[in-house]
């Protein structure tokens, strides 16, 4: 073989389009001279369109193809075991997969790497060695959890497994929202309204959240001018002896911290989501936080500013902002500390309030120095909606700014957004229509899910587990919605779309998971068919039907889909890739059928056939693991 193979990116064992790749870019290597490979290997595209599979745009190739034209490369290029056919068309060059050795090399790489406990089909090892942080979901403790977190949750564990899918290590980061004015005044509020037996015997998360709501609506959101004052100044007060390490205040929230980790770990469990660790901003070192100030203010970056001045740090919707306030009976201190960032027009972000507590952005940046110590990760990503976008660019600016900061922010650090939910009202919670607790939502889906099977009570007879049945639709409906639109995209909320059977949803790809799993049960009932071993299967019997190519060239693309999504970092890239299969796979139904055959003498056929489907099960469920879906055998 050429000693520029395998190339590095290509793993030809695990993924066939490497194998084709670095066939095509040796051939034509021949043709146009050893610079070729590598261009021509990183240029192939499969094809929009057929009725070729894979495309070579000629632009592309520049000055390898020196001065010869595309046809003549294509009339020089013998059809061989893989490709059977290459076309010029108009400024590209097109190549025919030969469909035997695909069917046979595809569904035997997939078939036996279902049957190996080891790496599963579609995972590569392109990030052996390299390790990433991802902090996503990241609620502020007794809060509802709103859509934002949500989807933070749901696009962060599945980016979370496509890391892991292309061979990361990865560690998996909750940083709960348990610090700053907001938690001064659920301390307060405790003090004043809280009882600590309730604490410990109730849902913490909605004990907590109902604390605040009445220190809220009676103190803080009063029409009672001077009770209002006096909370403002308590806030303030609070929020002060919390920057100053009282113990009292500390140990309180550390036990709400502690009591709402435990609630979140089941309703993260719930939801298949689990974490590697439980951060916070409580726990950023007060060490990280002087130092970062200390060598701000060594390099000449601080200022002071008047706090209408400074642009305070976007945090998504907070009504108790820290920040807010002056110290009338000290002008000296009236100043707040910020970092001029306007010639990166990012204007000039707090660091400081006038009274020396912190603000959420100084945090986050002595959260990430405290955190690559830890870690010494290649790369850190932060799962929140687009609304923070300003201060997470503040945020990896000042980082870059900072002299000793011991990693390259800018290469290192990426925020992955989305943009938000719309329309998320649900009956039962009185709160702001996009705040709803995670449970709530998963209840109603649950319901519609449990309702659905219900409706057919032959099968409703047969599933062993309804209500986990019906949690597991309810959860895949509700993820698959989250996923199914680039991140950037805002999509209105829609139970009835994302609860139904039919169309691109959650639902389907669990339907068509369940239909293969019954169609692969019933066949072994009644016609005693299964897969025993690859060898004695006859892929070209599957040669006949072009529906069973369509489903193998897909097949073959999934390691490569893997591989763009992490690239992307879009979840939805593998949710179209999931629904095109479960298209493929509903319009071969008719075409494609295994009951039967064994009893007019075709097992041969059959196997083939069942061969198939096995694989596209397989895949289809690989892939919905990746998306943190659990693949139902029956429903
Ligand atoms: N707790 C914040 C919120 O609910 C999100 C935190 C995002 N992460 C961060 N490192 N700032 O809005």
């Amino acid at each position: 073989m050429d000693p520029h193979f395998p190339l590095p990116k290509s793993e030809p064992s695990a993924n066939f389009l490497d194998t084709i790749r670095t066939s095509i870019a040796s051939n034509l290597a021949t043709i146009l001279g050893d610079e070729a490979n590598p261009v021509v290997y990183a240029s192939i595209e499969i094809s929009r369109e057929g009725p070729y599979d894979l495309e070579l745009a000629v632009p592309k190739l520049g000055a390898v193809l020196k001065d010869m034209n595309p046809s003549e490369v294509a009339a020089k290029y013998t059809p061989d075991e893989l490709i059977e056919a290459v076309a010029a068309s108009g400024s590209s060059l097109s190549f025919s997969i030969r469909s035997a050795s695909m069917m046979r090399q595809v569904l035997g790489m997939i078939y036996s790497t279902s049957q190996s406990s080891e790496r599963g089909y579609g995972t590569n090892t392109l990030g052996n060695g390299k390790r990433l942080v991802i902090e996503f979901s990241s609620p502020d403790i007794a809060m509802p959890f709103h859509v934002g977190h949500r989807r933070s949750t749901v696009i962060g564990v599945a980016l979370s497994n496509l890391y892991a899918a292309n061979g990361w290590d990865v560690t998996k980061l909750n940083y709960l929202g348990d610090w700053g004015a907001q938690c001064a005044l659920l301390t307060a509020g405790f003090e004043k309204y809280g009882s600590k037996e309730q604490l410990e015997t109730e849902d913490p998360i909605l004990y907590l959240y109902s604390v605040y709501l009445v220190i809220y609506s009676a103190d803080f959101k009063t029409k009672d001018g001077q009770r209002k004052q006096n909370t403002k100044q308590m806030v303030k007060d609070y929020f002060n002896r919390l920057e100053k390490g009282d113990p009292h205040l500390i140990e309180m929230l550390q036990r709400f911290r502690e009591l709402s980790i435990l609630e979140y770990i089941k309703i993260y469990e719930r939801f298949n989501v689990q974490f590697d660790v439980y951060d916070g901003e409580l726990l950023v070192s007060a060490e990280s936080i002087k130092k970062v100030m200390d060598q701000l203010g060594k390099q000449g970056l601080l200022i002071g500013v008047t706090t209408e001045d400074g642009r305070k740090p976007k945090r998504g919707k907070r009504e108790v902002e820290e920040g807010e306030n002056k110290h009338e009976d000290n002008p000296a201190k009236d100043l707040a500390l910020a970092i001029d960032l306007n010639e990166f027009k990012l204007g000039k972000p707090v660091l400081q309030n006038p009274d020396g507590t912190t603000t959420h952005i100084l945090r986050d940046i002595a959260a990430a120095i405290d955190r690559y110590q830890k870690y010494h990760f290649d790369k850190m990503l932060y799962v929140v909606g687009n609304q923070q976008d300003l201060h997470f660019a503040q945020c990896f600016k000042i980082l870059s700014l900072l002299k000793d900061c011991t990693f390259d922010a800018s290469e290192k650090l990426k925020h992955i957004n989305f943009s938000q939910v719309k329309g998320m009202a649900t009956p039962s919670l009185a709160v702001a229509s996009d705040a709803v607790f995670l449970k709530e939502i998963l209840d109603i889906a649950k319901e519609k899910m449990m309702k659905r099977i219900k409706a057919s009570p032959e099968k409703f007879e047969t599933i062993e587990d309804p209500e986990l049945t019906s949690d597991q639709i309810g959860m895949t409906a509700i993820k698959v919605q989250d996923m199914q639109a680039k991140r950037i995209m805002s999509y209105q909320f829609d139970w009835d779309r994302m609860t139904s059977f039919e169309g691109d949803t959650g639902p389907y790809l669990q339907y068509t998971h369940v239909r293969l799993c019954s169609m692969e049960r019933k066949v072994s009932l009644e016609d005693g068919l299964a897969i025993s071993s690859l060898e004695s299967i006859d892929t070209s019997l599957l040669l006949s039907t072009p529906e069973a190519r369509e489903i193998v060239f897909h097949l073959a693309t999934f390691p490569d889909v893997v591989r763009t999504a992490l690239k992307t970092h879009e979840p939805s890239n593998l949710v179209t890739y999931c629904f095109k299969l479960v298209h493929l796979i509903s319009s071969a139904w008719e075409t494609i059928v295994v009951e039967g055959l064994v009893y007019r003498g075709e097992k041969e056929v059959a196997e083939a056939r069942l061969l198939l489907y096995v694989c596209a099960k397989s895949v289809l469920g690989s892939a919905m693991k990746m998306l943190s879906l659990t693949p139902l055998e029956r429903m």
